[in-house]
This record gives C-alpha cells, structure tokens and sequence, in this order.
C-alpha cells in the first residue's frame, strides 16, 4: 500500500475511536491556540486526553488504556503517581506551602543532588530545565566576561534555547555558534580562531529530543579539552541524561564539565530545574561575596522541594537506575534486531533507558542524518501503537519509567515486530 493511504487510514481509525477527545479538542481551540499550552503534545488532528492513570497505564477520555512507554519525556521516571512522593507531598498539603519563607527540606534535596553529580558543588533551584539553562548560560557569560556560546545543530535546552528545525523564532537573542553534534574538527577548528570568545559551551551527553543520539568520547574528550584550554566553561545539559548512573552522563563518561543542569524526573514529576557548579563559579549568587540576584517566587517552592527530598531516595535506590537502563538496553537491541530483519527503513538510536525510532536506515552521529527522514513513517508508527495500545512519542522517542516490566518490553517489541510485518509492502 501506498504510505499515503497507510497514514489516511491509521489517522482516520484514530479519530472515529475519539469522539470525545475530538469534541474537548475543539472546545480547546477556543481558548488555547491550537488547543494547547505544550506544544510537543499536538497531534494532527486532534490529541487523545487522559482521564486517568492506571498504574503504567494511561486511560482517555474515550475508554482506551495505553502501555505509556513516553514517562512524560523522562519526567515521570517514578511512574504516574509514585506512592512514596504522594505520601510526601500530602503531608506538605496538611503543613502549608505557600510560605514565602525558607524550610529545611531545600537543604536535604540539594544535598543529594550535591552528592549526586561529581561536577555540582553548590545547586540553585528553579522551575524548569528552560530556566536552568538560561540561568547557566547567564553565569556563565558574568564569570568569564564572554558574550558567546557554543551550541550543536538538534540540541534542545527549553522553549527558548531549541537549535533545530524551527527553533529559531522563539531562540533567546544571545551571540551563538551552532556546530555540528559529534564533529570533532569543526569544534576544534572554531576554538582555535575563537576559543578567546566563548563564554560557554551548552550541550547535551546525548541529543535528546534531537533524537536520543549520543555523544562519542572522542568528541566529549575534545569538549573538555578546547573549553579548558581557552578559558571557556563546559555546561553539561543533563536534564535527560542525569537518569544514566547516580552521578548522570558525567560519571559514566568520566568527562566532568564546569556547570550541569537539571530538571524533569529529579522531583518525582513536579516542576522542576536545576543549575550547578563549582564553588567558586556559583559564589556569584551569594549575597555576601558574589552580587548576582537570582529571583523566582517558585525556586523554593514547597511542593517541588518536598518531592524532590523523596524522589531523589526513591531513584537512588539501590538497583533502580541500574534496572531501569538495562531494560532500555534490552529494548533498544531487540527493536534493532525487529528492524533489521524487517524490509522497513527503521533504526534506532539511544542510551540506557532513553531511545529514538528513526524512519531512516543508516549511520546517526547527528541531527543533520535524520532531518531527510520521512515524518509519515513516524506518525504511522505512532497510530498504529497507539491503536495496539502503546503511547510513545510521535518523534519515535520512548523514556521508560520504573512500571515498565520486562513483559512490557516484549509486548512492545512484539507490536513493532507486527507494524513490520503489516507494512512489509507500504512505500
Ligand atoms: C535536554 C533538555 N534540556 C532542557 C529541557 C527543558 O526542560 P523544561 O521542559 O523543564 O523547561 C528539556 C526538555 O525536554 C531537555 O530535554
């Protein structure tokens, strides 16, 4: 069959087995363009709404259960509703929140996340990994006196630091070089003309939403040295890449920046960011010496604080990051073998329990190898998942939360093993 057609049909078995998402989508369209406030979310036509959540289970609004391989883009890595931070964040509703004020459960929650990452010595809060990364790359340009940053083609740091297709409009106006993800020689070639320039280097250990595409050790090697060298600081994005290991994507590569930020999973789901360092760069945020202001009503905020505490002795665990990435291993092979043996264009990228299915054979180092790829693959894949009652994102990507089972991953391999064999003549 034509993929033309595939799609028309997937799509429109979609919409006739969502009345009711249809009808609150178009009530939506009303007061939020496009009837929505998180653009990731859209779905042409409509998006199905959840009602409900069953254990790794989403339930809509239509009477559909969906196996949800997404975990809200890594931050519902605990799950939908983690018991343990529920308790927590109960028993803050019975204390008060809206304090104005500072607690002590703020000091516990930047402890652990201090003893988590090697590269953080001093933490500040903030209410997304957008701001974080906003704030780091502020510091950054007062520490050293430098206006200009670093950043690779696909990277994603927030709504305002997107360095992808479309990304451009809604960029914050600062002074950027965009290189190429993984291209030693142009890193290299640019520090050595310009390395005086560069206050920083912002980038992920692995594209995230530019397709779960890691970094080679040649070239976080190569990022460690150039910044060094010519006085820059190396910011590590590991919002996505912190789950990795207990110390994130810097423990496991050994490669140790100067700055990293958080956000998404490490407060149990609530809202959630974080920028770190050494000492002697974060001390520009205390009053006593340093002189830098850093405001936001919901830094401290006791909700995000409270969960947090809780979230970060839940993931910690022992065994829990361990489980969980060796279960996206596992996945990631056994989708490798299903698209190797199938006559689809697929193939997929990723680390430990994050992953990316491209509709694209062939080697991925960056986001330049996967721009050319058919998006009609994509949103087949995902109506036709969605249909057999698995989510997933309709980028291709899947962030595995700790309900998800070894039998989950069968199950899920064995529906991508029947997309193949259903679309096995679709061109
Ligand atoms: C690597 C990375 N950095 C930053 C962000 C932005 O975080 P937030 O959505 O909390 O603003 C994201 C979100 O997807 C991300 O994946």
């Amino acid at each position: 069959m034509d993929l033309a057609d595939a799609l028309t049909r997937a799509q429109g078995r979609y919409v006739d087995a969502h009345p009711r998402s249809r009808d609150l989508a178009d009530r939506a369209g009303r007061v939020l363009p496009g009837g929505n406030t998180r653009s990731v979310l859209h779905v042409d036509p409509f998006a199905f709404r959840v009602d409900r959540v069953d254990g790794a289970y989403l339930c809509d609004v239509d009477g559909h259960r969906y196996l949800d391989l997404l975990g809200d883009y890594s931050a519902g890595l605990l799950g939908h509703r983690p018991q343990p931070v529920a308790d927590a964040v109960r028993a803050r509703l019975d204390a008060g929140w809206a304090l104005g004020a500072m607690s002590d459960v703020e000091i516990s929650f930047a402890e652990a996340v201090v003893s988590r990452f090697p590269s953080i010595e001093q933490v500040r809060f903030t209410n997304s990994g957008t701001e974080a990364n906003l704030m780091a790359v502020m510091t950054a340009r007062h520490v050293t006196g430098r206006d200009r940053l670093v950043v690779f083609d696909g990277g994603y740091h927030g709504g305002l630091l997107y360095f992808g297709a479309g990304g451009a409009a809604l960029r914050a106006p600062f002074d950027y070089t965009v290189l190429e993800y993984n291209d030693v020689d142009a890193l290299v070639r640019h520090f050595d003309e310009h390395g005086h320039k560069v206050a920083a280097v912002l980038v992920e250990p692995m594209l995230g939403a530019g397709g779960c595409i890691p970094a080679t050790s040649e070239f976080l090697d190569a990022l460690r040295r150039v910044t060094r060298e010519a006085g820059s600081l190396l910011i590590f994005d590991e919002v996505m890449t912190s789950r990795m290991a207990r110390g994130g994507a810097q423990e496991v590569t050994g490669v140790i920046p100067d700055m990293t930020t958080l956000g998404k999973y490490l407060a149990g789901g609530f809202t959630f960011g974080a920028f770190g360092g050494a000492r002697s760069v974060m001390a520009a945020y205390d009053p006593a010496s340093g002189g830098l202001s850093h405001g936001g009503t919901f830094n401290n905020n006791a909700f995000t604080m409270t969960a947090g505490d809780i979230a970060n002795e839940l993931v910690l665990a022992d065994g829990v990051l361990d489980d969980l990435n060796a279960r996206g291993r596992d996945l990631q092979r056994r989708l490798t073998e299903v698209f190797d043996e199938s006559s689809l264009p697929f193939s997929v990228t990723g680390w430990g329990s994050l992953c990316t299915i491209h509709p694209i054979d062939g080697e991925i180092r960056s986001a330049a190898d996967v721009r050319d790829a058919d998006d009609r693959w994509r949103r087949l894949l995902f109506f036709d998942l969605l249909e057999a009652g698995f989510y997933i994102a309709q980028r291709g990507y899947i962030g595995l939360s700790v309900d998800i089972t070894d039998d989950d991953v069968t199950r899920m391999v064995d529906a991508v093993a029947a997309f193949c064999d259903r679309h096995r003549d679709t061109a």
